[in-house]
């Protein structure tokens, strides 16, 4: 559908080489999942037990769906739009839902790397006191209860500014020279402040503790469904599959890739963080329960929000040379969740490049500023930790999820492509790894076990909602999913400036020499 007002197709983007993707698909990956979501979870969920149904997660739907993630923008070379749109016109809405969940995430995503920049300013000075807890929500200025007042907060604000600034400048200096270099700086440096931080933590008096809290197995807990769902929201959420990021970031790799090595690779060095970010966050905790003189379970606030902004600033109060170890803490906090920031809006902001024939700089300015306005809106407020709680519950375990699942029903059943794209994983990577199996998790294992999570979830805030209730979670919570479906659809149907349709995608046969 090339017509006279589109524009020619300029030569796509690429990384540096494999190591440059392998760089940013772990720095995306490694995010405030790792640290802040993970130990939390583990730890509510069967402890040393919930490596379980973790591995199995992993291995039944994370890295299929990575695979399919990275095989998706790998054959169809674009951003999620414009490769739903070029497996089947009908499936381009699920590209934009893809985009607008991006969107979304990344406009909560930001403040929390906000307030954590902020705090590894105040780690210098301990400047939260005695009183951590206080300290926190009068810094994020928090409304006694949810309402729709938006009254700004400017120490929060200005942090948020900042982060908003190195995502756009990054992500317009393009995948080579801003995102690849972004993370080729700040992966090696998260990782070694995060080992010396965890090797101080290990040394703390009571350290032993708290691993056993977090690692002894209570294995009645696999027989709770629950844990079994928390897991698989984990390894999603951790992964960033399901929402573009790694179907975006393949795109750009060169057509002779090995996919299927680099995303075992991403997926290990995933995993083997989050369990980094587990013994050094429950050393610390049990570090905290020795000087209560109380057990590691008798601690408050060890999970979420709580944790890394409550009890860790406590914690790191008690401790002698509490001040670099708060540095070192919120430091790699700060990295970890900026290289995963921009990663988010790497979907975005190519998704609208490519529909308007804007240059990616042009594109990343405006749907980056966009999202910054909503983002300083709706979370640098009064309010802004009751919406963010509401807004990431809705979006991951509905949003996500049935993202998810449309995509493995529309590939595997309607438009029947499992093979073709298994094919295509072999082929761009010369192995043989990717067998029958990945097939049936994709057709079958992925969308029963993420259809039963999704129903559950849609059941249970339909009935009980999530805790907040009223207007003000039907707004952010049923307003946005439905806000965003429809945008999604209206989007598919604005004309394209670009020749999104004008494309061969790699001749399988010639790869293999059949031809
Ligand atoms: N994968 C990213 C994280 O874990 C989104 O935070």
């Amino acid at each position: 559908m090339s017509s006279s007002t589109t524009q020619p197709r300029p030569q796509r983007e690429q990384w540096s080489g494999q190591l440059g993707f392998l760089m940013a698909a772990i720095g995306s990956a490694i995010g405030l999942g790792n640290i802040w979501r993970f130990p939390g979870v583990a730890y509510t969920n069967g402890g040393g037990a919930f490596m379980v149904p973790y591995i199995i997660a992993l291995l039944a739907a994370g890295l299929p769906v990575l695979f399919l993630d990275y095989a998706l923008g790998h054959r169809f070379r674009g951003s999620a739009p414009t490769v739903f749109r070029r497996l089947s016109r009908r499936f381009e809405w699920l590209g934009w839902w893809q985009v607008f969940i991006s969107f979304v995430i990344m406009t909560y995503y930001a403040v929390v790397v906000g307030w954590s920049l902020a705090y590894t300013v105040f780690s210098v000075t301990l400047a939260w006191g005695d009183d951590a807890g206080s300290f926190f929500y009068s810094y994020i200025g928090l409304a006694e209860e949810p309402t729709f007042a938006f009254v700004p907060i400017l120490s929060v604000i200005a942090p948020l500014v900042l982060v908003w600034v190195f995502g756009i400048i990054t992500v317009a200096r393009g995948v080579a020279k801003g995102v690849e270099k972004a993370n080729r700086i700040f992966l090696p440096l998260l990782v070694v402040m995060f080992l010396v931080l965890v090797v101080r933590a290990l040394l703390l008096p009571g350290a032993t503790d708290g691993l056993n809290a977090l690692f002894t197995p209570q294995w009645g807990a696999l027989g709770n469904y629950e844990v079994w769902l928390a897991a698989f929201g984990q390894i999603f959420f951790s992964l960033s599959v399901g929402f573009g990021i790694m179907l975006t970031y393949a795109s750009y790799l060169k057509p002779r890739s090995n996919l299927v090595g680099t995303g075992l690779t991403a997926a290990f060095a995933n995993s083997s963080f989050e369990i980094l970010a587990g013994i050094g966050v429950f050393a610390t905790l049990g570090f905290m329960a020795h000087v209560k003189n109380v057990g590691v379970a008798d601690l408050e606030g060890i999970t979420g929000v709580g944790l890394s902004f409550v009890t860790f600033p406590t914690v790191i109060s008690q401790m002698p040379g509490g001040a670099l170890f708060g540095v070192l803490f919120f430091g790699s906090f700060s990295m970890a969740g900026l290289t995963s920031f921009i990663s988010i809006l790497q979907v975005v902001a190519p998704a609208v490049a490519e529909k308007t024939g804007w240059s990616v700089p042009r594109a990343t300015v405006v749907a980056g500023v966009s999202s910054a306005v909503l983002s300083v809106v709706l979370f640098a407020t009064t309010t802004g930790l009751y919406t963010l709680d509401v807004v990431d519950a809705y979006i991951n375990n509905i949003g996500v999820v049935g993202s998810t699942i449309i995509m493995c029903v529309g590939i595997g059943w309607v438009l029947r492509r499992t093979s073709q794209l298994q094919r295509h994983l072999n082929l761009v990577s010369e192995t043989r790894q990717v067998g029958w199996w990945w097939r049936i998790l994709i057709s079958f294992v992925v969308p029963v076990v993420l259809g039963y999570m999704f129903f559950q979830a849609v059941g249970s805030y339909a009935a009980d909602g999530y805790g907040y209730g009223g207007s003000f979670e039907a707004v952010f919570g049923w307003g946005m999913l439905l806000l965003g479906a429809v945008l999604s659809v209206v989007f598919s149907l604005v004309k394209w400036r670009t020749p999104v349709d004008d494309f061969q995608p790699i001749d399988l046969d010639v790869l293999e020499g059949v031809k």
